[in-house]
């Protein structure tokens, strides 16, 4: 190759180099380290520092239980108006989760409970069923809007793509039904759809949406009371 040509290649290889980096990058970051267990008492008002995570804590004081969490054998308690209730271990719960990319939940429905659907700004879930019988769904995004849904029962395992909104019902309407999922970030956020909508601080103007749901403007006032 001249040396012009090896340029281009060089640049052409760079630029691809690049773009899957900044692919990658959709998810938590890699570690740079073994571990970096979180210092919950950096978190104190006298450092003002923020970070994107949690700062480390001395490895040298590190122990196994800083890599241990107990409490999913309990079931959480679902007499709320969804009649579900999310149990996370995320690195706020499990410091050695810091920087690690991935958590865990419990999910617990009532009979005929849901969770509502939602999203997780920061990781896909993957989701089995341990007791009772799911109806589960994800929606994909703008133009098509794809509906994927499906019932699952005990052992099966569904996958919701990051950020798709998504949801899961308990089918069954005399017993309880339980879950376990793992997420893709150690802290995956969440954003309920329609307290987002309905339910934000300070509210989205009612003729806005009035408009996008195409409902009258005293109609969205009623839901947004509901919230
Ligand atoms: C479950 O939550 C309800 C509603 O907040 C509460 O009244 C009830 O005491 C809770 N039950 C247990 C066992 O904590």
């Amino acid at each position: 190759m001249t040396s012009v040509a090896s340029f281009f290649f060089g640049l052409v290889v760079a630029l691809s180099c690049l773009s899957l980096q900044q692919l990658a990058s959709a998810a938590d970051p890699s570690l740079l380290q073994d571990f970096c267990v979180a210092d919950s008492t950096s978190n104190s008002n006298f450092i003002t520092v923020l970070l994107n995570g949690m700062a480390c804590k001395n490895p040298s004081t590190v122990t196994a239980n800083d890599f241990y969490f107990r409490g999913l054998h309990v079931a959480g308690n679902t007499s709320n108006a969804q009649g579900s209730r999310v149990t996370p271990v995320f690195a706020t719960q499990l410091p050695g989760l810091n920087t690690l990319g991935i958590s865990m939940v419990r999910i617990d429905y009532a009979p005929g409970g849901q969770n509502a659907p939602h999203t997780h700004p920061r990781a896909t879930e993957i989701l089995t069923v341990l007791e009772g019988s799911l109806e589960v769904g994800f929606v994909t995004s703008n133009p098509n809007n794809n509906h994927f849904t499906k019932t699952l029962y005990k052992g099966d395992v569904f996958v919701f793509p990051s950020n798709a909104v998504h949801y899961q019902r308990n089918t069954n309407w005399n017993a309880p039904a339980v879950a376990i999922a793992a997420l893709s970030s150690q802290n995956p956020g969440a954003i309920t759809i329609a307290n987002a909508v309905f339910g934000s601080q300070p509210g989205i103007s009612a003729d806005i949406l009035a408009k996008s749901f195409s409902l009258d403007v005293a109609t969205v006032n009623f839901m947004q009371s509901k919230f």
